[in-house]
């Protein structure tokens, strides 16, 4: 049995100040899903160079696949990273779509600073009830915690849902009331994985319902919304992995004009996941198209940690307009 460990004594900190600070200066916190060495570090070192605060995020399963002890120490690590790298930037340890009290509560026992519980496909009684309680145990660890209200379409850790519901504005400020959670996940037309929307050629993506986040920022005046399913899916990405072998058809994201709408809104968190793992990937895919006699990891996990470190600072300065505010 592993001792419990309180985030502090990692080094990181919770959402609460990054939450503040992105809503008064009207830009958005990244919030990168990792599973690995190379992605961290492509995280870190992206978001040091741009200096931007940044959530760094992890599912259930990511947790597992990593190992939850290392895990631990591979934030610490970031941690310290960071300051090496001559930037003290803020860091938080998100558990991402945590789906029980006990996954939230073993993350919080072990380091992290901020956790999901993602009730959203429960009716709506279940997930306040459940998003309360894992709210009373992370506050009193002076821990975070973001719930979710309306469905997103796409796969998400393992369970996947063909179609999105839209967040209902006019239950909002209840389920905050009841919850008493720190952030709100809704769903305005984001939607999880890299195939978000179906498009015809020539077709335009679907706008995302502007008119469902300010009514539901109306509801609930300066309080932290969130956005699951934010990724662009960068089609510079998407055709360097169809060219060299891969066979992504129908992907396509959120564009970037909207993304950045969102975030001078009461947008102040993105979630990206889906832009990183093209990033990595197409790079990967290149190198081993062009030395298929290739066969050292860090030969090829080497350019793809670096094509990360190159898409975090863009998203940072040009969608999330984090660079420059830690
Ligand atoms: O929304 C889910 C994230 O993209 C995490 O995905 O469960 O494959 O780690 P994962
Ligand atoms: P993307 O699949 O769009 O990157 O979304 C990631 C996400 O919402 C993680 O929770
Ligand atoms: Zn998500």
């Amino acid at each position: 049995m592993n001792p419990t460990t309180h985030y502090t004594d990692l080094g990181l900190v919770n959402t609460k100040e990054m939450f503040q600070k992105a809503l008064e200066g009207q830009y958005a916190v990244p919030a990168y899903n990792f599973n690995n060495m190379e992605q961290l570090q492509g995280i870190i070192l992206g978001c040091v160079e741009s200096r931007s605060p940044v959530i760094l995020q992890v599912s259930g399963s990511a947790r597992k696949y990593a190992n939850p002890t290392l895990l631990r120490y591979m934030a610490k690590g970031a941690v310290q990273m960071a300051k090496d790298a001559g930037a003290g930037i803020p860091i938080a340890l998100h558990l991402d779509h945590g789906d029980s009290f006990e996954l939230a509560k073993s993350c919080i026992d072990s380091g992290f600073s901020s956790v999901m519980l993602d009730g959203s496909h429960h009716p709506f009684d279940e997930n306040a009830a459940i998003t309360r309680q894992v709210v009373e145990y992370a506050h009193e660890r002076d821990v975070t915690v973001e719930g979710e209200l309306g469905v997103l379409a796409g796969v998400e850790d393992e369970v996947s849902h063909a179609v999105s519901h839209y967040t209902k504005p006019e239950e909002v400020e209840e389920f905050v009331a009841r919850t008493g959670a720190d952030s709100l996940a809704i769903s305005i037309g984001t939607s999880h994985g890299a195939c978000k929307f179906k498009v015809k050629p020539g077709e335009k993506v679907p706008a995302l319902r502007f008119d469902i986040l300010e009514e539901v920022a109306r509801k609930v005046p300066g309080y932290p919304i969130v956005l699951h399913g934010a990724s662009t899916v960068v089609p510079e990405y998407v055709r360097m992995i169809n060219d060299f072998g891969g066979k992504m058809e129908d992907a396509v994201g959120i564009p970037e004009e909207q993304l950045r709408r969102a975030a001078g809104s009461a947008v102040c968190k993105i979630n990206i996941d889906s832009d990183g793992r093209l990033a990595m990937t197409a790079v990967i895919r290149r190198i081993f198209a062009e030395n298929p006699s290739e066969f050292d990891p860090r030969k090829y996990l080497g350019p793809a940690r670096e094509e990360l470190i190159k898409m975090v600072k863009l998203k940072n300065e040009k969608v999330l307009g984090s660079a420059g505010k830690a």
